[in-house]
C-alpha cells in the first residue's frame, strides 16, 4: 500500500487499478494538481515517439502524475525535471549512480532504467513516468533504443515497489517545487552533474558530435566539428 507512505501533497487523490490500458488515460484534468494514477500491468503502455512502454504485470512502477504549472514557466521543461527527480530516487536506493540521458531518459550503468513522458493540454500536464524496478534481463525489452535495464539487473536485489514509488513522488514534488519557484536555472547544477551525453560520443542526423551539455533552457549543445549545435527537442543516439 502507497498511501499510508505518502508525506507530500503528491499523490492525493491516489488511484489504483490493477490493470489498465495506459495510467495517461486515468487522470480527469480537473482533479487537483498532484493527482495520481498506478497500474500494475499496462496493456497500451506509451513511450515517448509513438512508441509503446511495455512491462510484465508486477514489475515494474508505472504512474502518471496531474501538473498545473505556472504559465510563465516552459512545461517542456518538465521531463527534465522528473527525470532530475527519478535519477535521484534511483540513486538514493541503488547506491550507485544514476544519470539523465537528454531529455528523459534514466540511466544507471548506461542502460536505461526509467523513462518519461510528459503530455500537455489547456495547461496541464500529465506527466507519466515507467521506472522498470524487478525486471529479469530476459523480461526487458529486446529491441529497445537504448539498452534496457532496470534496478535488479543493476545489483541483482528485488525490491517493494510502493516505498520507492512515494518516495519518488516525494522527490518528484520538492524538484517540481524548485522549478515552480526558479525554473530549470534553480535545477541546472543538478542538471549538468546529471548529465549523462556531456562528453560522449553522439549522432543526430548522420552527423557526428560529442555532447557539451543541456543549456539553461533544456536544450541539448552538441560539438559538431568544433561547432556548437543546438538541439531543442527530439532524441540522439550515443556511442555504446
Ligand atoms: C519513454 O521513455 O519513452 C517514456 C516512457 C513512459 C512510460 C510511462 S509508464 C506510466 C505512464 N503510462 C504510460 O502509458 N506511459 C508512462
Amino acid at each position: 500500500m502507497v498511501e499510508p507512505l505518502l508525506e507530500g501533497r503528491f499523490g492525493r487523490p491516489y488511484r489504483y487499478e490493477h490493470e489498465c490500458e495506459s495510467t495517461q488515460q486515468l487522470l480527469d484534468r480537473s482533479l487537483d494538481e498532484g493527482a495520481v494514477a498506478v497500474c500494475d500491468v499496462q496493456t497500451a503502455g506509451r513511450g515517448r515517439q509513438g512508441r509503446r512502454w511495455q512491462a510484465p504485470q508486477g514489475t515494474a512502477i508505472l504512474f502518471s502524475v496531474l501538473l498545473k504549472p505556472p504559465a510563465e514557466r516552459a512545461q517542456q521543461e518538465l521531463s527534465l525535471v522528473a527525470g532530475l527527480a527519478v535519477a535521484d530516487t534511483v540513486e538514493g536506493a541503488l547506491g550507485l549512480a544514476a544519470q539523465l540521458k537528454w531529455p528523459n531518459d534514466v540511466m544507471v550503468n548506461r542502460r536505461k532504467v526509467a523513462g518519461v513522458l510528459a503530455e500537455a493540454s489547456d495547461g496541464t500536464v500529465v506527466l507519466g513516468i515507467g521506472v522498470n524496478v524487478n525486471q529479469a534481463r530476459e523480461q526487458l525489452p529486446a529491441e529497445a533504443t537504448v539498452p534496457p535495464g532496470s534496478l535488479y539487473t543493476s545489483d541483482g536485489v528485488r525490491r517493494e515497489r510502493a516505498p520507492l514509488l512515494a518516495d519518488l513522488l516525494l522527490s518528484l514534488e520538492r524538484t517540481y517545487d524548485v522549478w515552480r519557484e526558479g525554473g530549470l536555472n534553480a535545477l541546472y547544477d543538478t542538471l549538468g552533474a546529471r548529465d549523462f551525453l556531456r562528453g560522449r560520443k553522439i549522432f543526430l542526423d548522420g552527423r557526428t558530435g560529442v555532447g557539451i551539455g543541456i543549456d539553461r533552457s533544456g536544450r541539448l549543445e552538441v560539438d559538431v566539428d568544433g561547432e556548437r549545435l543546438i538541439v531543442e527537442s527530439g532524441e540522439v543516439r550515443f556511442e555504446r
